[in-house]
């Protein structure tokens, strides 16, 4: 190897660990655990959340209005929410995304896959919501994300009262599980085909059982 390449790969390197320490700066803060179930009313409430604050600049572009049947809405519920829109539309942000751009610098990213796209997602998103600080007077920013471009949805960072931020604590919780739900619709129809996939093996094996049994009868 002669020496030039030899500096380069060593540039290289070093540029590669300059990197990755970069993208585990905020790697101290630790994630906080979820202390709700995942049940019916938490997701529906978790969706509500998203519908209410969050769809204001993101989408869910995976997850269509009948979807929603799944997370415990009703017909008519779904019907009142779509509006004109089609029960195959999927859900889009209030805000468009050039507007949205404008205001913050950046389009907000889309949430249909965000609990799988972190690593243990579902907590980092309830870690980061509630990770808002006051950093100067009038200037805020979040312990596990520095710099970030969202705003504090929740204004965690100005509520003081415990009971506030206890209920601040759940709704985030719920939007959190509500999400991860989003990244994985199809896991309640995954687990029906397993069961509908061992029983069609069972009845294979008895079928079989019972022709290997006639085939050995005859050669007897
Ligand atoms: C007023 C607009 C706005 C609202 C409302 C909003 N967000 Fe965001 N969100 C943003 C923007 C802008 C970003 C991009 C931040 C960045 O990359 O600096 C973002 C990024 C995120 C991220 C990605 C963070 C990462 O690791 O890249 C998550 C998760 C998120 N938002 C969750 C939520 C949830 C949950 C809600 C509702 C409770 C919500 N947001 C409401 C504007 C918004």
């Amino acid at each position: 190897m002669n020496m030039t390449l030899r500096i380069r790969l060593v540039i290289l390197l070093l540029s590669l660990v300059s990197v990755s320490t970069n993208a585990s700066a905020s790697a101290d803060v630790e994630l906080r655990d979820i202390y709700l179930e995942v049940n019916a009313q938490n997701l529906r409430e978790g969706f509500y959340t998203y519908n209410n604050l969050c769809r204001l600049c993101h989408n869910l572009k995976y997850i269509k209005y009948s979807n929603l049947s799944d997370v415990g809405l009703s017909k008519h519920e779904i019907d009142v929410l779509r509006g004109t829109n089609g029960v195959s539309d999927t859900l889009a942000a209030s805000m468009p995304p050039s507007v949205a751009n404008q205001a913050f610098g950046k389009v907000p990213p889309d949430l249909s896959l965000m609990a799988k796209a972190r690593k243990n997602g579902t907590h980092y998103i309830y870690t980061l919501l509630t990770s808002y600080y006051e950093k100067s007077e009038a200037v805020y920013d979040n312990h596990l994300f520095q710099g970030i471009r969202m705003p504090d949805i929740f204004e965690y960072s100005v509520t003081e009262n415990p009971k506030d931020k206890e209920l601040i604590d759940k709704r985030v919780q719920q939007v959190a599980l509500f999400l991860e739900w989003a990244a994985d619709p199809k896991r309640d129809e995954r687990k029906s085909m397993g069961v509908f996939v061992i029983a069609y093996l069972m009845v294979l094996t008895l079928l079989l059982f019972f022709l290997k049994r006639r085939i050995w009868a005859n050669l007897q």
